[in-house]
């Protein structure tokens, strides 16, 4: 535990991680949602708290206890409120690291009664696009180092690029979903992406791939702030 503070690669850093998906209410009884775990943000929090920083998880709707060491955690909904969350603990944050699976879009309107079936006719929904927190954060004057995640399904490295100078973000995590890996299981691989270098995660369990990304988050803060 004493080995936990002062002296790890994150020792007096705050930190802000979001993991999880959020789920977009429809009515009181239906919502959008995605496959997100929120295993891969928990391990990373659970990563950065080793590593002696001071942690905020920022959570999506998830089944996960909270992970030893972390100082706080903060639980919501949707989208909106993630970024609420989000901006307001990045206020005071050395580094966030956006885990989670944002929904990109909500229904324009929330019903507040639940809407009935008219049987034999299709049914519309109209979706409004949510704001991106990442970019949201960019575009502040002073922000945190900013990581993201990408989940893609083919081109990896080309949309995982596009979104780390789209969003100004200083690495992006990118994984490749589908074939039995990604969402909701135990294992994960990753590649690093940053404006002048990569990496490869080879893949192993999701808590010693968090290991290894937060070293590669701690050296490449180190080198941007140096
Ligand atoms: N992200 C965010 N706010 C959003 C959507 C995404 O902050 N509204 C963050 C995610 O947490 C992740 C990164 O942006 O760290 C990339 O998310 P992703 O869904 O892959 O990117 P999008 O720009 O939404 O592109 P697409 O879904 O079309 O691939
Ligand atoms: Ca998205």
């Amino acid at each position: 535990l004493l080995a936990s503070f002062g002296d790890g690669a994150l020792a007096r850093l705050n930190v802000v991680v979001s993991a999880g998906p959020t789920f977009e209410d429809i009515d009181p009884v239906r919502f959008i949602g995605n496959r997100s775990s929120g295993k891969m943000g928990f391990a990373v929090a659970a990563a950065a708290a080793q590593a002696g920083a001071r942690v905020t998880l920022v959570a999506g709707p998830v089944s996960l206890a909270a992970p030893a060491g972390i100082a706080r955690r903060i639980d919501v909904r949707s989208a909106a409120q993630m970024q609420a969350a989000v901006l307001d603990a990045c206020a005071q944050a050395d580094i966030y690291i956006a885990a989670a699976a944002v929904g990109d879009y909500r229904p324009a309107e929330v019903a507040e009664r639940k809407l009935k079936k008219q049987a034999g006719a299709d049914m519309v929904l109209k979706l409004a696009e949510n704001p991106d927190i990442l970019a949201s954060l960019s575009a502040q004057p002073t922000h945190p180092f900013l990581v993201g995640f990408a989940a893609e399904t083919h081109e990896v490295a080309n949309y995982a690029r596009g979104k780390l100078q789209r969003k100004g973000l200083d690495m992006i995590a990118a994984n490749r979903v589908g074939e039995g890996m990604g969402f909701e299981t135990a294992d994960n691989a990753l590649t690093l992406y940053w404006a002048d270098g990569e990496v490869e995660l080879p893949r192993t369990d999701k808590a010693a791939l968090a290991r290894q990304l937060i070293a590669h988050v701690a050296e490449r803060y180190k080198t941007a702030r140096a």
